[in-house]
């Protein structure tokens, strides 16, 4: 009997909050600020443990449905921008994963003004109506800080933009409780600490949950959503690397926990891309050396995100390997055949397979010919494991039709809901 994997589910948030904001100077830490503050609101209003948790999961990714850098940008800069879209394409995402669920209400409503839930009947005293206004409050402020400037020469004009708010975008009561929050200067001194998220971390605010593989799974299906709906040519793409991976690892015997942590790796290889624009990720023409250079860093990123969450320290490596190459030519790392591991070779043998089935802007997608030419020209150069190939080419029809099985869900569920964003 194999044992499941467990990971930690606070680790994952943290570290998947930390990589969406990587992606312009002015985003750095503007969820796990908004997060700092929502929780110190909490706190003052005496929030059980329970609901307090649940905020701080929503603030930390409260912006995931924003799929790119410039939206997030765009509505980190101009409040006149049209929120809703975000809001509601997060609810949805959080909706899919059991563990995200319970906050989903919350991400609806982060822009939502009060005088908008009152118009609807919506008071203070529902949970999620006080959860998302702490919400707002801390995105408001934390767009408000000019980083350039010391923070307590700020405190003056960021306290009357938040009191000019009151009746409006904010209850009355909640302002009146950020003013008893905001009289200590410890509040202001620590939410723009640059040790803000080691802190966070420390203070457990997030209970360290071990979860299991299918939970694991589904938090995992939600950022390989962010990742691959972000452009209607890599919808599929993910869930197809995930998919390919595993059928290839069932040939070569990988035991049942390695198949679950190899198909977690090829549904998150490509989470290093959060920090990539869509300018470049998605230009339909050939990349610039300069951008070309941008995408590059991607893999780099994956392992970032990913080897800081305890329980996926061999996901992080078969993961963030899928570029290297067999001679030492890929990247990040210029790792070799000798100090890559069977499973990274299995993910970037799939990555190839599955990249060239797919649809591109300046080419259709490749058949089974396509595939195996491009595959096998790897090999015989020395780029790809030959075994690995093999593998795939003795079997291709079955695992091939498994993974566009594998991808019609994920194809259906971006025409549905987010085709018409991107
Ligand atoms: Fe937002
Ligand atoms: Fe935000
Ligand atoms: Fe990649
Ligand atoms: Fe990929």
């Amino acid at each position: 009997m194999w044992r499941s994997i467990t990971i930690n589910l606070a680790d994952l948030l943290f570290s998947v909050s930390e990589a969406m904001d990587l992606s312009d100077p002015s985003l750095v830490d503007h969820q796990i600020r908004t997060a700092y503050v929502s929780s110190e609101l909490a706190q003052a209003a005496a929030l059980n443990h329970h609901d307090a948790e649940r905020l701080f999961t929503a603030a930390l990714l409260h912006d995931i449905g924003a799929l790119s850098p410039e939206e997030k940008l765009g509505i980190h800069m101009h409040e006149d921008l049209r929120p809703e879209p975000h809001c509601q394409r997060g609810g949805t995402l959080f909706r899919e994963a059991f563990w995200l669920a319970p906050a989903a209400d919350i991400i609806d409503w982060h822009h939502t003004p009060y005088a908008v839930h009152r118009e609807h009947g919506r008071s203070l005293s529902d949970a999620s109506v006080t959860e998302a206004q702490m919400l707002l409050l801390g995105d408001v402020l934390e767009r408000s800080v000019d980083r350039n400037r010391f923070i307590l020469h700020q405190l003056d004009g960021l306290r009357a933009r938040i009191r000019k708010l009151s009746g409006t975008l904010l209850h009355p009561d909640l302002v009146l409780l950020f003013e008893q929050v905001a009289k200590r200067e410890e509040f202001w001194l620590e939410l723009v600490s640059r040790d803000l998220s080691r802190h966070l971390r420390e203070r457990s605010l997030l209970r360290f949950i071990n979860i299991d593989y299918p939970a694991a799974r589904a938090v995992a299906g939600v950022l390989k959503d962010i990742t691959d709906f972000r452009s209607r040519f890599t919808a599929a793409h993910s869930t197809g690397v995930a998919s390919c991976a595993r059928q290839i690892a069932e040939v070569l015997h990988f035991s049942g926990k390695d198949l679950q942590q190899i198909e977690l790796a090829g549904f998150l290889h490509d989470i290093g891309k959060l920090v990539v624009p869509n300018s470049i990720l998605c230009k339909p023409g050939m990349l610039s050396p300069q951008e070309y250079a941008v995408v590059r860093q991607h893999p780099f990123y994956t392992h970032r995100i990913l080897a800081r969450v305890r329980g996926f320290e061999q996901i992080a490596e078969w993961a963030s390997c899928h570029h290297e190459r067999l001679d030492g030519s890929g990247y990040p790392a210029q790792l070799d055949r000798h100090s890559l591991d069977l499973g990274a070779k299995v993910v970037a043998v799939a990555d190839v397979a599955a990249a060239i089935a797919e649809r591109r802007p300046y080419r259709d997608p490749g058949g089974q010919q396509a595939v195996l030419t491009a595959l096998q020209d790897m090999s015989v150069k020395g780029l790809l494991e030959p075994t690995i190939v093999e593998a795939l080419a003795d079997r291709y029809n079955q695992i091939m039709d498994n993974v566009h099985a594998a991808q019609a869900d994920d194809e259906q569920r971006y025409q549905a809901r987010y085709a018409q964003f991107s």
